[in-house]
């Protein structure tokens, strides 16, 4: 079973700044005792670093947009079934360079796909497994591009239209809109340390949300063994090394590492 909490994922447009916030990202999460797993998409397993290639060269271009949504897609199934799932089932923490999201921003909105369409494959290739937390990074069309222009040459996406980046964003903010659960928006436009500062922030409070719900889960594992009165080893064990279930079992010996809820 998956642990609420751990899938997180980083999303914005051109030059938000996603490559350095997830490596603040990361360390700040591994600072605090838990195991991550950072990785990317398109990409993130050796077929789908491949397809990446292909996705983002500009010798592809003109690719049909059912053909790069499909690509996506494939990139995204090798990756869930070889590495994101593996490693939350094995208690890390997932945190995640652009996902379904960008899907529905850059073909969805981007391209124009319907959004049946993507929620089609959605369902097929993620059943039920979603983000718990995304950060979008929101940065203005003509800042982001401005910042990716001093990358170095572009890529397929890169050398979209302002127009394309405006749809990208807009449907971006809508989702952001429409799920306040799970995103958190950024003003990425900001310098990088005030964008740091805040992130700090979004995942403090996310950490103690989680605590939060670890030890409710803690304390009905402790309820429900002593009225049938199974499983007290486990019972007492979730009591007394709750954080563990926040993915700190390497800190807990009486759990161990190959723990999993
Ligand atoms: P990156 O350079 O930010 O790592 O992402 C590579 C490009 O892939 C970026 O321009 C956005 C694009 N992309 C999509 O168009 N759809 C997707 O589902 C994903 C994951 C990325």
């Amino acid at each position: 079973m998956k642990v609420p909490g751990r899938f997180i994922t980083v999303e914005g447009g051109e030059g938000a700044g996603k490559t350095t916030q997830l490596a603040f990202m990361r360390d700040y999460l591994e600072r605090n005792g838990l195991r991550v797993m950072a990785t990317r998409e398109p990409g993130g397993t050796a077929l789908g670093e491949d397809i990446r290639t292909v996705l983002l060269s500009p010798r592809r271009d003109g690719m049909a947009a059912t053909t790069e949504t499909l690509l996506m897609f494939a990139a995204r199934a090798e990756h869930l079934e070889r590495v994101v799932r593996p490693a939350l089932a094995a208690g890390h923490w997932v945190l995640c360079d652009r996902f379904t999201d960008a899907t529905y921003a850059y073909q969805g909105g981007g391209r124009g796909l319907s959004f049946e369409r993507i929620g089609l494959l959605e369902e097929w290739v993620q059943g039920d497994l979603r983000p718990d937390l995304t950060v979008l990074l929101d940065v203005s069309v003509a800042v982001g591009l401005e910042r990716a222009g001093r990358r170095g040459a572009a890529d397929r996406f890169e050398r979209e239209t302002v127009r394309f980046f405006e749809r990208v964003r807009a449907v971006y903010l809508e989702r952001a809109k429409r799920y306040p659960e799970r995103y958190r928006l950024v003003n990425a436009d900001r310098p990088i340390e005030m964008v740091r500062i805040e992130i700090q922030s979004i995942l403090a409070s996310w950490l103690e949300r989680i605590g939060g719900w670890a030890l409710a889960l803690a304390r009905a594992v402790v309820a429900t063994a002593s009225v049938t009165r199974c499983q007290p080893a486990l019972a007492s064990c979730v009591a007394a090394d709750w954080p563990a279930w926040l993915g700190q079992a390497d800190l807990c010996p009486s759990v161990g590492p190959g723990f999993v809820v």
